[in-house]
């Protein structure tokens, strides 16, 4: 059995939908199995590496680039590197998914009424207010991918079943 190839899994998807908590399950089970795993999360890479950017069309795209340009560096070296960013924009998705080898888009789906219903950081509500200005899904675009290698939906699927999809998905492309 020779090394398992290096991928970048590129969540997208609504804030709420579940991206960050399918991407730490996934995690585990891929250190489970030996693999080299990092997750590249929106909200902690604001406050790092993209400490100071904002949500304007502009901003956000910096962000994704450069999430999309260290995920690259690291499927390079054979790790299996988890973006969990909203990254609203099709063709800055396609950009990155153009410029890495490997690159796997998993769309996590979810209806605004349910995200609305959750609410986990209060921000819909908020958004829906007035209160926060280019909400995505609210008051700024999500542009849905038309091609996702998988779609996953935390409305109607349970975490496990999400998660089933996702290793299969992975084990089918030879990338476990
Ligand atoms: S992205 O558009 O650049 O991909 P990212 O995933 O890094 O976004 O950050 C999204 C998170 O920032 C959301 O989950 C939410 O907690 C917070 N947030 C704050 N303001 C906004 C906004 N205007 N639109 C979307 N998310 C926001």
């Amino acid at each position: 059995m020779g090394e398992k190839k290096g991928v970048t899994v590129w969540f997208t998807g609504l804030s709420g939908s579940g991206k960050s908590t399918i991407a730490e399950a996934l995690e585990k089970v891929l250190k489970e199995r030996g693999r080299n795993v990092e997750i590249m999360d929106g909200d902690v890479v604001r406050t790092n590496l993209s400490k100071g950017l904002g949500f304007s069309k502009e901003d956000r795209d910096i962000n994704i680039r450069r999430i999309g340009f260290v995920c690259d560096l690291l499927a390079r070296n054979g790790v299996v590197a988890l973006a969990a960013a909203i990254s609203p924009y099709r063709e800055i998705r396609d950009e990155n998914r153009a410029n890495t080898e490997n690159f796997l888009e998993v769309y996590v789906e979810c209806s605004i009424e349910e995200l609305t219903r959750r609410d986990v950081k209060g921000l819909y509500e908020k958004a829906l207010k007035g209160e926060i200005k280019n909400f995505t899904g609210i008051s700024d675009p999500y542009e849905e991918p038309l091609h996702p290698e998988v779609t996953l939906n935390s409305e109607t699927q349970t975490e496990e079943e999400s998660l089933d999809i996702l290793v299969a998905a992975l084990e089918d492309r030879g990338y476990l």
